[in-house]
């Protein structure tokens, strides 16, 4: 019987975490659990820095972003040493269940937690929309209204001054950010992992949108990680008649006020992973499909394949 959990937030902080804690405290002392919060993700569960959550301790922070418990990337916990220091926390604190907040890298601690006999669920707190086993990650709504709105804005200037802004975005190796955003943008090219990166046909395809179709600016949204966006304006200065800007959106999308969406989705995905414990489940990962709650195992959840959103990127392009 599960009389006390733990809560922690681990990897890239997102925009909703905050919100995600509150639900998961309230929602399990509603329940008669205590909760115990973990500071700096994995790393406080093997330094002990772990303390009781109270109703009011969470009071207030649904509307903040950041995370209250703090984050951190933990590349070691991969050793069984280092993994054994977490267990001994654990029992020392005789904590019956673990909830983890974040990215796959959080996921994969929390399964190896779970195969030393830690009863663990995992919530996709992201903004790249990269976890597999649910189709929204808590945190990606609000970093895609600060990216469009940054976008915008972008526009102006570039429409005044014949401008092509290079926007680059987060993502890590998922183009959702940067598809949604140059959709809701009406940006004139999206280029993302999931695309490629072609130079020439970058640059051909500017020439063409200015020549053919007189464009007055062109925003290219492209996903981190595919070049130097700065590299890429400069060269649209020198081989089109664009002149070419580059623009590194960066931490900004990680910060800021959760959208209600974000909000909704926390704590929907709190409560549920309360739920799931509950009902005897461990090594499960929760998620939305079809505005559904739902769990799978974290292995289903590794395994089941992420649609690639070709009627997206058909739509973006039909649209320009
Ligand atoms: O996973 C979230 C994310 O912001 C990615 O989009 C980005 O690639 C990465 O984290 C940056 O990591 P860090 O915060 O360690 O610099």
């Amino acid at each position: 019987m599960i009389k006390k959990i733990a809560v922690l937030t681990s990897g890239g902080d997102a925009p909703g975490m905050n919100a995600t804690i509150r639900s998961i405290t309230r929602s399990a002392i509603a329940r008669g659990i205590t909760v115990m919060g973990i500071r700096d993700g994995f790393l406080g569960l093997i330094n002990d820095d772990i303390f009781e959550l109270h109703r009011s301790d969470v009071s207030g922070i649904i509307i903040r972003g950041g995370t209250m418990l703090g984050s951190a990337r933990v590349p070691g916990f991969t050793e069984r040493a280092v993994q054994d220091l977490a267990l001994t926390n654990l029992e020392k604190h005789n904590i019956d269940a673990l909830i983890v907040i974040g990215g796959d890298g959080s996921y994969r601690g929390a399964r190896a937690l779970t195969s030393l006999g830690i009863n663990c669920v995992t919530i996709p707190g992201t903004i790249d929309n990269d976890i597999p086993g649910t189709e929204q990650t808590i945190g990606f709504d609000t970093a895609l209204n600060t990216a469009i709105e940054a976008i915008d804005k972008l526009r102006d200037t570039s429409s005044s001054h014949h401008r092509c802004s290079v926007v680059e975005v987060m993502g890590n190796r998922c183009g959702d950010l940067a598809l949604y955003a140059g959709i809701a943008t009406g940006a004139e090219l999206v280029i993302t992992p999931e695309t490629g990166y072609d130079f020439e046909w970058t640059i051909d395809r500017l020439k063409e949108l200015d020549l053919i179709r007189h464009k007055s600016h062109a925003i290219v949204v492209i996903s981190e990680k595919l070049t130097d966006a700065e590299d890429l304006a400069k060269s649209i200065s020198q081989k089109t008649s664009f002149a070419g800007r580059s623009t590194v959106l960066g931490y900004i999308q990680r910060g800021g006020s959760p959208t209600a969406n974000d909000r909704l989705l926390a704590t929907r995905l709190g409560d549920h992973a309360v739920a799931t414990l509950l009902e005897g489940k461990t090594n499960h990962s929760v998620g939305i499909i079809d505005g559904k709650l739902i769990s799978m195992t974290i292995d289903e959840a590794f395994a089941s394949k992420r649609e690639v959103k070709q009627a997206m990127f058909d739509l973006q392009k039909r649209l320009v």
